[in-house]
């Protein structure tokens, strides 16, 4: 393949392809092995990866990319094949998560910063070695309005970090996934995601022209707009479209190729059922595609649970999600796939 920045951008966000988030934290991936009643331990990490690596057809006809953590990255299959490997194979990409996690914002209580500056030009070297050709930078921004949250102050830190993250990746020829969520945790409305979110994606979008940012060797990971899940409102998704759509044509320039969506705690079908309302009143600009975690992973984690004897069966789950994600980003997805399956 083309070592182009543009081109592996373009790779990313082929016709009905997505990525899948498998970058969770030691500390996240043990939260959803808790969910499950299985010890998290490098071997069991590894076997759950290594599942849904080998799972033929969801990763050569609708996975375009793997997102993942470090240890993942250097870790070898159980027969000694390295896990980039595996996934090379397949026809998809390695990519790595390099932020170091959302810190407290000193002097803003509830607003977060996401470190992991600090030795990132060397850590990018040594990822383009193990054969990452793109990266991942989650900064968080909550929403709380009644204490102030988020300020200006961390909407603007988070843009610039993400900024000199993306400017970072360039110069070791990794394509950056710059990913400002906007968390759909609050009790806030939908317009109040929307009024969040474009503040968010404007400072952005200034951070990485200043620090001279090719945008068309980017990939942007946003959050869609939504009602906040303690708002107790779950919206349509031709509201969820009209809305998303509305705040890109807003605030991402259409020299961005592609934008590729976090689920954000959203249900698989939900998150499915937004993604297809979004591509279903196109064209647009950029591709909409979907880099999820959760709604790609919930299912086959539970159809696996732990146990050799049912891989065929977690394969079969992450098989199925990609699949219907795939026709969601290409506005061919309906309901009545789901349980004809
Ligand atoms: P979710 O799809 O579970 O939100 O995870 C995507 C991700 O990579 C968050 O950083």
């Amino acid at each position: 393949m083309s070592e182009r920045l543009e081109d592996i951008a373009a790779a990313i966000v082929a016709d009905g392809k997505g990525l899948l988030a498998a970058d969770e934290s030691s500390g996240t991936i043990k939260k959803r092995f808790d969910v499950i009643g299985v010890e998290s331990t490098a071997d069991s990490r590894r076997d759950y990866r290594e599942m849904m690596f080998r799972t033929r057809e969801a990763m050569t006809r609708y996975i375009s990319g793997v997102i993942l953590y470090d240890e993942t990255i250097r870790q070898k299959a159980a027969d000694g094949t390295p896990l980039v490997d595996i996934i090379k194979a397949a026809g998809a990409i390695p990519g790595i998560k390099v932020d170091a996690g959302a810190k407290p914002l000193a002097g803003f209580p509830g607003d977060t910063v996401t470190e992991g500056l600090d030795g990132l030009r060397e850590r990018l070297t040594d990822y383009y070695k193990l054969g990452a050709r793109f990266a991942k930078w989650r900064a968080v921004i909550d929403i709380d309005q009644a204490k102030g949250v988020p300020s200006a102050n961390s909407i603007g830190s988070n843009a610039h970090a993400l900024a000199r993250y993306a400017a970072l990746c360039q110069e070791a020829g990794i394509v950056p996934i710059v990913e400002p969520e906007v968390l759909m945790d609050g009790a806030h409305d939908i317009d109040t995601c929307y009024d969040i979110s474009k503040a968010t994606l404007i400072k952005l979008y200034d951070e990485l022209h200043a620090a001279r940012v090719v945008l068309e060797g980017t990939i942007l990971k946003p959050n869609m707009v939504l009602a906040g899940r303690k708002s107790g409102k779950v919206s349509s998704p031709e509201e969820v479209a009209e809305k998303t759509i509305r705040l890109f044509h807003q605030t991402v320039p259409a020299a961005v190729p592609g934008i590729a969506f976090l689920s954000g705690g959203q249900e698989d079908e939900e998150a499915t059922a937004n993604l297809n309302a979004i591509n279903a009143i196109g064209p647009h600009p950029w591709k909409l595609t979907f880099s999820y975690g959760r709604a790609l992973q919930a299912a086959p984690q539970k159809a696996w649970s732990g146990k050799a004897s049912n891989v065929p069966a977690g394969q079969a789950a992450f098989t199925h999600r990609a699949h219907m994600n795939h026709l969601a980003a290409l506005g061919k997805w309906k309901a009545s796939l789901e349980q004809a399956a």
